[in-house]
């Protein structure tokens, strides 16, 4: 094929999700058949990309990886390059060390690097783009909170994990009579909570997009015991929060990319709804759970599909692009569009309207 593609490279950057080794494979599989290029994996991403660590593919990397959880090239959600942590006898400083990883670009030779990630991933491509590096963006989050496409890979696979939890918690909150709370990640979005809430017939759905009520929380379960419904399924996202309170968040990291790591509202909940309806309650938190193991069939095409494009934005010298899903069309949008908000569930979604048409309450 015509193109001026002879070495490409490809990063995953952030939190992994099932999806990524098949976003990969397209790339580099058809990178070294059609266009006759080199592909270079650069290990844990941004960490690797500033450190200068990769090691080339070759066929046999690809083979066999389409149905494989996780990263073979290794990931990151710390190590930003323009906002690095090292560490000092003083404690962690902050550099930019940007043009360590132009460095390595150059040194390397690429003709492009596609960069697999999320919202923190692509606010960097954006960076090196502006600097002059040759960067295509591919989404991925279980989250799916980016702008600019319907869809991240991950996400379904995510919700699919959750459903099943939740389809479990089930008979076991059934034959106990009790409350059973489900913590799911997400970060600032409740579409993984929506998501699974719904596909799991939960009786409480809790995201961030909805400030949620104590008092509606608590009536919600108390009215299905009170009607013979002897237990209560509560999915909350790990962003959701009262509107009385704040986001609960588990620690500060700053050498992440994103300091904030949510966590521990499940926990919240579970306490609050046990000490206040008197219903024996328990909490799960399902976390990293979701995030591992083999992406369903739609995730492994969405990837192979997002995996092309990005090569084609690639050879077509398209830089500065995100793939990104319109419908069932996978096209592309600069990535400057789709870092300017981060997706989160609108209040007048039909999967909002529909759950709660099906009696799911928001505590709202
Ligand atoms: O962005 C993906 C995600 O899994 C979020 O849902 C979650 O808040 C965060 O990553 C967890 O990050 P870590 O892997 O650092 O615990």
């Amino acid at each position: 094929m015509n193109s001026k593609l002879r070495r490409i490279g490809i990063l995953t950057g952030g939190g992994d999700c099932p999806g990524l080794n098949a976003v990969i494979r397209s790339i580099a599989k058809p990178a070294m058949t059609e266009y006759g290029a080199s592909v270079i994996g650069i290990l844990d991403g941004f960490e690797g990309f500033v450190e200068g660590r990769m090691r080339e593919l070759t066929p046999k990397d690809i083979a066999g990886i389409i149905n494989v959880g996780g990263t073979i090239l290794g990931t990151s959600n710390k190590g930003n390059p323009f906002m690095f942590p090292v560490e000092t006898p003083k404690g962690i400083d902050i550099l930019d060390y940007s043009q360590h990883a132009i460095q390595n670009y150059q040194d390397w030779n690429l003709d492009a690097l596609i960069a697999i990630g999320g919202d923190g991933t692509m606010h960097i491509v954006d960076k090196f783009t502006e600097l002059g590096l040759n960067m295509v963006g591919v989404p991925k989050t279980i989250d799916n909170d980016l702008a600019s496409t319907d869809v991240t890979f991950g996400y379904y696979s995510a919700v699919s994990v959750a459903t099943d939890a939740i389809d479990r918690l089930q008979t076991t909150a059934s034959s106990h009579h009790r409350v059973m709370v489900v913590e799911v990640m997400g970060r600032y979005a409740g579409w993984i909570a929506l998501g699974a809430g719904i596909a799991g017939s939960a009786d409480i759905i809790l995201i961030p997009e909805i400030p949620f009520r104590w008092d509606k929380v608590y009536e919600h379960v108390l009215l299905r015991s009170k009607s013979g419904n002897r237990f209560s399924i509560v999915c909350v996202a790990e962003g959701a929060k009262a509107d009385s309170g704040d986001q609960v968040v588990k620690e500060m990291d700053k050498k992440r990319t994103d300091p904030v790591r949510l966590g521990g509202i499940g926990e919240l909940v579970g306490k609050k709804i046990e000490e206040e309806t008197g219903l024996e309650t328990r909490t799960v938190v399902l976390g990293h759970i979701l995030r591992g193991g083999s992406p369903t069939p739609y995730d492994r095409i969405l990837a192979t599909k997002y995996g092309w494009m990005a090569l084609k934005l690639a050879a077509e010298g398209k830089f500065g692009y995100m793939v990104s899903l319109r419908g069932d069309e996978v096209s592309s949008v600069p990535v400057k569009e789709a870092i300017l908000n981060l997706r989160t569930v609108p209040l007048d979604s039909q999967m909002i309207q529909s759950a709660r048409a099906v009696g799911a309450s928001f505590g709202d």
